[in-house]
């Protein structure tokens, strides 16, 4: 029995972006049911938009979400109807070598990239009867959805919904890459390149643990000023600046070179703004099958590293709660990063807030 039909934001290759009615089918075993009520829009969804990452199936945007279980399927035992979650899109199997090493975000069990419940169905179909799949797994940009139990991470009731729905992709993603894959320390310098959503979430990320100096390099000056309010020391224009000239002139080469665009041109000239032994850090995601070019006598020379960052190497169920523990004792500003709040059907705009890149993150309302 399914439910209702209520209305989704969907991408398909022949209609674009379009509303859809759709329902779902009740949850499962191990599966919760969740009532969706706040999703932010980032990038990754924006790549589906522009074929980046190309998709031959009709898919329900929305993978940056918070909400309510509406009821919870057979064995689950960690959740109740009314619990309040934040959903990550990295749900882990659990079973598989990395989950058991502690490794969630590169677990090999999920199906969450292909866009699929862990078992390969989805829970959505719409009026005609057509199955119409779940983006990473989720498809939060509706008012219900099914995902597995580690899908779904309790958080404090009072954690306003619209930062949970950050803490499921963007603050997870950027807080973690400094804290998790690079493992920043006070005092050491970075340079974070791109300061959308992700961007600032590292420069937040970095001011928490005593990063200095932070710089930051967008092409928007709106982007620039959040950064600066974020905690950056410094802030440079990306268009006019030469950024692996001005890092070494000035401190002689940084720590860490943070890139939060996906850009291979960017991504191929952090290891010239890097101090030796320093580290460049992919959190940007490119487009499917890009690459990219390094001076490699240097890289091995100079000791110099480059680290991938899936998900902000976070577990989510350990790392969601911690970051929304922080933001409630007043250590982390994420209210700040929630920008224009729209209702669902406002999706259109909402994508073109992300393309203007203007102002901070934007919050769809089902
Ligand atoms: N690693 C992960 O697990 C993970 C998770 C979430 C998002 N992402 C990826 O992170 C990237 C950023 O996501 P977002 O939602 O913050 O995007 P966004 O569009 O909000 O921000 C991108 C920023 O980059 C700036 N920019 C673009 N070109 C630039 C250039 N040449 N020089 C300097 N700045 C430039 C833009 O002005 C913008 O402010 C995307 O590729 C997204 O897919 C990765
Ligand atoms: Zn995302
Ligand atoms: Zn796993």
């Amino acid at each position: 029995m399914s439910t209702p039909l209520s209305p989704a934001i969907v991408f398909d290759p022949v209609a674009g972006l379009h509303t859809r009615e759709i329902s779902h089918r009740p949850a499962g075993p191990g599966e919760v049911e969740i009532e969706v009520r706040a999703a932010g829009v980032c990038h990754s969804d924006l790549h589906i938009l522009t074929g980046d990452w190309p998709s031959d199936r009709p898919l329900v945007l929305g993978h940056e979400a918070a909400g309510v279980v509406a009821s919870v399927g057979q064995g689950v035992t960690a959740l109740k109807a009314g619990d309040h979650v934040v959903l990550s899109w990295f749900a882990p199997c659990r079973r598989c070598r990395k989950c058991l090493a502690g490794m969630a975000w590169l677990c090999t069990g999920t199906r969450a990239v292909a866009n699929t419940l862990p078992d390969g169905t989805t829970p959505f179909t719409d009026a005609a009867g057509e199955e119409v799949w779940p983006y990473l797994g989720l498809g939060a940009f509706t008012e219900r959805l099914v995902v597995p139990e580690s899908a779904a991470v309790k958080v404090p009731d009072e954690l306003p919904f619209g930062i949970g729905a950050l803490l499921g992709c963007s603050i997870s993603t950027g807080v973690g890459a400094v804290v998790n894959t690079a493992g920043v320390r006070p005092g050491e310098s970075a340079v974070v390149i791109g300061t959308g959503g992700v961007g600032l979430s590292v420069v937040m990320g970095l001011r928490l643990v005593g990063a200095d100096p932070i710089i930051a390099v967008d092409l928007s000056p709106e982007r620039l000023a959040a950064a600066t309010r974020f905690g950056a020391t410094h802030a440079l224009d990306g268009a006019t600046t030469d950024v692996a000239a001005w890092c070494q002139e000035e401190l002689g080469g940084v720590d860490y070179a943070f890139e939060a665009i996906g850009s291979p041109k960017v991504i191929e000239t952090l290891p010239a703004m890097l101090t030796s032994g320093g580290a460049a850090v992919l959190v940007g995601m490119a487009a499917a099958g890009a690459t990219g070019a390094f001076d490699l006598f240097d890289l091995a020379d100079q000791g110099k590293r480059i680290l991938g960052c899936n998900y902000g190497s976070s577990v989510g169920a350990l790392d969601i709660p911690k970051l929304a523990r922080l933001h409630l004792a007043g250590r982390l500003p994420l209210d700040e990063l929630i920008g224009t709040v729209r209702p669902l059907r406002e999706a259109a705009a909402a994508f073109e807030d992300l393309r203007s890149n203007v102002g901070v993150r934007t919050i769809l309302e089902p």
